[in-house]
């Protein structure tokens, strides 16, 4: 399955496209020879979920600054499309289990790094680099200890997504005569999304065809309301799912509901933030991959954004990283992967078109866009909180049933049977973990 959606995204590739469609009839001349020459340096297959189109040229950014330095190497992109990782995961693991790791994965740092994949034993330490490339120099403390088991380090991060971002299409707020402010209330969200409605404007574009952004809504809501210290000791297992806070994050989960779009099953969650950017839908409350597709489509201009109601002052953590997988089949190649996703160059290449700020700290700030200083500034100075939804906050289990109950929800809006539901993983969570 892997296979056939893997594609060739090498220059190599490009250079094998030309020989198939042009000079197949000709001697291969030097052409041959540069072909061999990869053979012989290998090939490097990276497996990720970035394929949305601000995704992935984020992504060919990164593989663009390692052909620089290995200019032989094939890439093979096997990227496979859903966001969150909601179908990549799944085949991940298949291949995990059989013994066919690609020679390096895309993960989020924190639990699901070291639950899904370190413990397990799927991954090989990378901790000589760490010390070799300096990195503990240029990295916050906080975010090298979530890609450390037992004292090793076993991914390297790429760049750091806020998720906790609500985006809006300027032109459409002016002409709704809507004004947004540095910040905004769950009040100030009904309030707009009231006049939107009523000039038949889908006030929130939610989309569950990959079905993340229903949990991250949630999410979203749930730190709005309860604030950081709460909302961490929900998914650390020290607060109950019952209490009086949660109720009410969920009742307003509601309430946002009622904004949606109608076709919101239908949609992935760059279509939605696509409606957004389009002028088809007000708010879209989601990760700062939305950035990426606002850069993507060139809309820079007209695209405004707060944070989610009521989380001004946190910020949601989202860390994408890469591993060493044990077994991997070049791992030569797989290390200098890592080595160049840590270099200042490759961040400072990537993170503008992703959307997220870069996990290193001594890149040039100036390089960045409005949006990713106004992230930089907000990763520095508030409440740092991990993702549950990315995998950051919780056991790959309690993820699960956080999504599942997610998807029942966003449909029968049942709010005791969601916070029963979430009641009993977190029971489960606390038994398998005792
Ligand atoms: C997140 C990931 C981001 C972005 C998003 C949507 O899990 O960290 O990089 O890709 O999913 O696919």
């Amino acid at each position: 399955m892997t296979k056939s959606l893997s594609s060739r995204a090498s220059r190599r590739g490009v250079l094998k496209g030309g020989a198939a469609l042009g000079a197949g009839a000709m001697s291969l001349g030097p052409l041959g020879t540069r072909l061999a020459a990869a053979q012989d340096a290998g090939s490097l297959e990276v497996f990720s979920w970035w394929t949305s189109p601000g995704e992935a040229p984020a992504l060919q950014a990164l593989f663009d600054a390692y052909l620089a330095a290995h200019p032989d190497t094939e890439i093979i992109n096997a990227a496979v499309a859903g966001g969150a990782g909601v179908n990549a995961q799944a085949v991940l693991q298949t291949r995990l289990q059989g013994n066919q790791p690609p020679d390096s994965w895309q993960t989020h740092v924190g639990r699901e790094l070291i639950d899904q994949y370190v413990v397990p034993g799927y991954c090989e330490p990378i901790t000589d680099l760490y010390t070799s490339e300096g990195w503990l120099d240029v990295m916050p403390a906080d975010l090298v200890a979530q890609a450390t088991w037992e004292s090793e380090q076993y991914s390297i991060p790429v760049g750091v997504h806020r998720g906790n971002g609500f985006w809006y299409n300027k032109q459409l707020m002016a002409d709704n005569g809507i004004e947004v402010g540095d910040t905004m209330t769950v009040e100030e969200f009904v309030a707009a999304a009231d006049t939107l409605q009523a000039a038949g404007i889908p006030a929130l574009a939610l989309a569950m065809k990959d079905t993340f952004p229903g949990s991250q809504l949630f999410e979203n809501t749930l730190l709005g309301t309860v604030g950081p210290d709460m909302y961490n000791s929900l998914f650390s297992g020290e607060a109950a799912w019952d209490e009086a806070g949660p109720r009410e994050a969920a009742e307003t989960f509601v309430t946002m509901l009622d904004y949606v779009n109608e076709d919101f099953s239908a949609l992935s969650w760059d279509q939605a933030t696509a409606t957004v950017i389009e002028g088809r839908a007000g708010f879209n409350s989601m990760g700062d991959w939305a950035y990426g597709e606002v850069v993507a489509k060139d809309a820079v201009d007209n695209i405004g954004w707060v944070s989610h109601p009521g989380t001004a002052g946190s910020f949601v953590l989202v860390v994408d990283s890469f591993t060493l997988p044990v077994g991997a089949p070049s791992p030569e190649n797989a290390r200098n992967w890592l080595t160049i996703l840590g270099s200042k160059e490759a961040q400072e290449a990537f993170n503008p078109l992703k959307g997220s700020i870069p996990a290193r700290t001594d890149v040039d700030r100036e390089i960045f866009s409005a949006y990713h200083q106004w992230s930089l500034d907000s990763f520095a100075n508030d409440a740092l909180v991990p993702s549950c939804t990315h995998g950051q906050a919780s056991s790959p289990a309690f993820k699960q049933a956080f999504y599942d109950a997610s998807v029942a929800f966003v449909t029968d809006k049942d709010v005791d049977a969601y916070l029963s539901m979430l009641t009993d993983a977190a029971a489960m969570d606390a038994e398998t973990s005792a």
